[in-house]
């Protein structure tokens, strides 16, 4: 249903991993090699792989979000003992051509219907955000993908969502912001953008700065929130 915090929206900006790509559908291509171990190391892999980009923006080291997955996913195989360089290079492939969640492509098709802007703003590099776009063939379906390699650091650097701003050439208020990692949603939300969580995996919501304006299932529900389809 409309709602009015989302009444004068001129773009819509997404999260990547974990919004519109399967970050566990990498361990999902290989679980039968991971044995037992497979959902706790896809976990582990996400799980420090996201520790990694705020520890490393803290630190004031940056590398682009291909080393820091590829660190993770080495810290995770090994907490597992899993020693297989084979597996270890599958796996870090596999994450270059991840699942697009099922409603996704629609979703994009029916803002594009009408008129909406659409584009992608993440911590993924361009080489692994180009190879997921193209992957997932939703590349015509967004105006602009947009990483933090142009800004040198991570979520949820406010510099990060004033790229969107400044890229796009819209004020903050007037991009709606989809992401289904709640610190994100957040930290969007703080910086002023109208912010949809979607809330894939039933969190609880983070105790933190601003909340989000809206939580939705899935993406289905988004045009709606828009006030684009009745
Ligand atoms: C991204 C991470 C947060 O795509 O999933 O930016």
């Amino acid at each position: 249903m409309a709602n009015d915090r989302f009444s004068n929206i001129q773009a819509c900006v997404f999260d990547a991993y974990g919004t519109l790509f399967d970050v566990h559908s990498a361990v999902g291509r290989h679980k039968q090699r991971l044995g037992t171990h497979a959902d706790a190391v896809s976990a582990l892999w996400r799980t420090k792989q996201l520790e990694y980009t705020w520890l490393r923006s803290l630190l004031g080291h940056h590398v682009d979000f291909w080393q820091v997955t590829g660190d993770a996913l080495d810290y995770a195989l090994d907490a597992h003992d899993v020693d297989d360089a084979a597996l270890r290079e599958d796996l870090i492939q596999a994450y270059l051509n991840l699942s697009t969640y099922p409603e996704v492509t629609s979703v994009l098709q029916r803002l594009k219907q009408h008129g909406m802007r659409t584009a992608i703003l993440s911590n993924g590099s361009p080489m692994m955000l180009d190879a997921a776009v193209t992957g997932a063939g939703i590349a015509e379906l967004l105006d602009a993908v947009l990483s933090v390699e142009d800004v040198g650091i991570y979520k949820p650097d406010p510099r990060v969502y004033q790229l969107a701003v400044d890229q796009l050439g819209v004020s903050a208020a007037q991009i709606s912001f989809q992401s289904s990692n709640a610190w994100d949603a957040v930290a969007a939300a703080t910086f002023g953008m109208r912010v949809a969580w979607v809330n894939r995996f039933g969190q609880r919501r983070e105790r933190l700065t601003a909340q989000p304006d809206a939580e939705l299932k899935t993406l289905d529900e988004l045009p709606p929130l828009l006030g684009l389809e009745s």
